[in-house]
């Protein structure tokens, strides 16, 4: 197995952080990942935010529906998309994975929190002042995982096929 198959399937969602904190190397190197995601037309339709207060990291987790343990995060990566460019969703969930996947190989747990889609998203813009014309896509918190947990995922052959589809691959 190679080394990115390693890191990818050494990872899972971790929602329980230890009160270390991340290092400047680690944040920057995130940040350099996300900026190499691919992007459609290579527009790079993106901005990314770092949040390390833990009065922001409290009020992040109060917004959101879904992530309360972003209070306990040792920082929560933002990733926000440029509403106008047609691709900026495909484009961020990139950058979104390239921050989780560069994390995880320096040990650090994340958790993908929903952005875009929910009726908080504008909230959180307006709470990190950013400008007008980006949408949040992702919020990513980040930090040593106090606890992990392993949920089941379907069977690779239930969910591919190679070449035609048919039903008969299927059993
Ligand atoms: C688009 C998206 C939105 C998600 N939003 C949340 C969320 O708001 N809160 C949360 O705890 N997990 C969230 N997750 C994480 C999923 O619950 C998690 O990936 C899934 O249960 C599979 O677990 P695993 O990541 O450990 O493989 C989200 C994941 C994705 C891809």
């Amino acid at each position: 197995m190679n080394l990115g198959a390693t890191i990818i399937k050494s990872r899972r969602s971790v929602r329980s952080y230890t009160e270390a904190g991340l290092s400047d190397e680690i944040i920057r190197d995130a940040l350099d990942c996300a900026h190499l995601a691919p992007t459609a037309m290579n527009i790079q339709p993106w901005l990314f935010g770092v949040v390390t207060s833990r009065d922001l990291l409290s009020k992040i987790a109060g917004i959101t529906d879904h992530g309360s343990f972003i209070s306990e995060a040792a920082a929560c990566f933002t990733v926000f998309g440029e509403k106008e460019a047609k691709y900026y969703l495909e484009d961020c969930c990139a950058a979104t994975m390239n921050i989780i996947i560069c994390l995880q190989g320096y040990g650090v747990g994340t958790c993908w929190v929903a952005g875009d889609k929910k009726e908080y998203a504008p909230l959180i813009c307006e709470l990190l002042h950013t400008p007008e014309k980006y949408s949040l896509v992702s919020l990513i918190p980040a930090g040593y995982p106090k606890k992990i947990e392993i949920p089941k995922k379907k069977a690779v052959k239930e969910i591919s096929f190679f070449d035609e589809w048919s039903e008969q691959g299927r059993e």
